[in-house]
């Protein structure tokens, strides 16, 4: 989706943020869409907004890129405010939407062209534009395909480049890679880390909690319209107790003694998994208790399949925060096995 007004002049640069949202509320009807969101992006960084489906992402993004105005709150994008300034925001924002959206009837290079002429560049600057931004994108040899002949993928790729034909140093990414295959969201996220090692400021939402973590240097997490947590990855992580051993036993009945001896070693609540034969429990001293573990299991008889670390995944930490999950096939475990 392009936001089509060339880009100028950055407004008061004072705060060092390139974003800034304080106590945005937003209803549609009895939907409390956005319940008081505050964010703030500092320029040159990535943010990405985790949420579960209806929490309220997409509302924020438009909001912050003048598609919509708040009920309340205010908000800064470059310094600009989005309610009273928000042709100067537009001028220094991209922004690629959930779905992309292209001209079906045009080629790849036809999309890009049209998008530069419509931010008022010449016709052979905007050509000169699309070509590069194709090869960026690895579509130089599909620019003279027609868009409905594109993948999913491609599509994606075409509709990020549109949002950058401008330069903006500040882009909203709204789910940028959600219904990709592994590959293409690797090489998207590829170019997003090369925009932003370039200085470009990115605001990008996700369902995906591995997406968060691999690309963003600060996390909010929104449930209903409002942050329920923020901090680094790790610091997320941290929320829910650090790290877990797991333990496989080879003998079902051996699942309670297995526990036992756990328990000895763990705080907190030792789960116990029998269809996997499994028992799991928070560790304070990590990796460095295995071997103690594994030695007492083997002193009290008991046959080991399988054990090892269980890092947490940003998705036990939506579970625990919100109680629901945001994502049930992102689960991102590391496990370190001994045998
Ligand atoms: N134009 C609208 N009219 C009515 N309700 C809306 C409108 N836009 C959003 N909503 C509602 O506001 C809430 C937040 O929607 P929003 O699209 O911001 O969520 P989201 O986090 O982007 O979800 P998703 O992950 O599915 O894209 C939802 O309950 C949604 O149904
Ligand atoms: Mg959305």
């Amino acid at each position: 989706m392009a936001i089509v007004v060339p880009r100028t002049g950055w407004g008061e640069e004072s705060t060092g943020l390139a974003i800034e949202a304080i106590g945005i509320e937003k209803s549609f009807g009895q939907t409390h869409a956005l319940s008081g969101l505050d964010l703030e992006v500092p320029a040159g960084s990535i943010l990405g907004v985790l949420g579960p489906n209806g929490s309220g992402k997409t509302t924020a993004v438009r909001v912050l890129t003048t598609l919509l105005s708040p009920d309340r709150g205010t908000a800064r994008v470059a310094g600009y405010d989005v309610v009273t300034e928000p042709m100067q925001v537009r001028r220094n924002i991209g922004l690629a939407g959930q779905t992309a959206s292209l001209d079906e009837s045009l080629t790849g290079s036809g999309n890009l062209v049209m998008v530069g002429q419509l931010c008022r560049l010449p016709r052979r600057r905007a050509q000169g534009r699309a070509e590069e931004l194709l090869i960026q994108f690895d579509l130089a040899d599909a620019g003279d395909r027609g868009v409905k002949t594109y993948s999913g993928g491609m599509r994606r790729r075409l509709d990020l480049a549109a949002s950058l034909v401008t330069r903006p140093p500040i882009l909203f990414l709204d789910e940028p890679t959600t219904g990709l295959d592994p590959r293409s969201r690797l090489a998207l996220w590829d170019i997003i880390r090369t925009l932003v090692a370039d200085g470009t400021t990115v605001l990008l939402t996700t369902q995906y909690l591995e997406e968060a973590d691999h690309l963003a240097d600060k996390i909010i997490v929104i449930d209903r319209g409002s942050v329920i947590a923020q901090g680094s990855s790790d610091e997320l992580k941290a929320q829910v107790g650090g790290d877990r051993i797991e333990v496989t036993v080879a003998a079902e009945s051996d699942l309670a003694a297995a526990r036992e001896v756990l328990a000895h070693h763990a705080e907190g609540v030792t789960h116990v998994d029998p269809d996997r034969r499994r028992v799991d429990a928070s560790v304070p001293a990590g990796a460095r208790s295995i071997p103690a573990i594994a030695a007492a299991m083997s002193k009290a008889g008991l046959l080991i399949d399988d054990l090892g670390m269980l890092r947490p995944s940003l998705d036990d930490v939506f579970l625990k925060l919100t109680g629901h999950s945001a994502d049930p096939v992102a689960v991102h475990s590391e496990k370190a096995a001994l045998a």
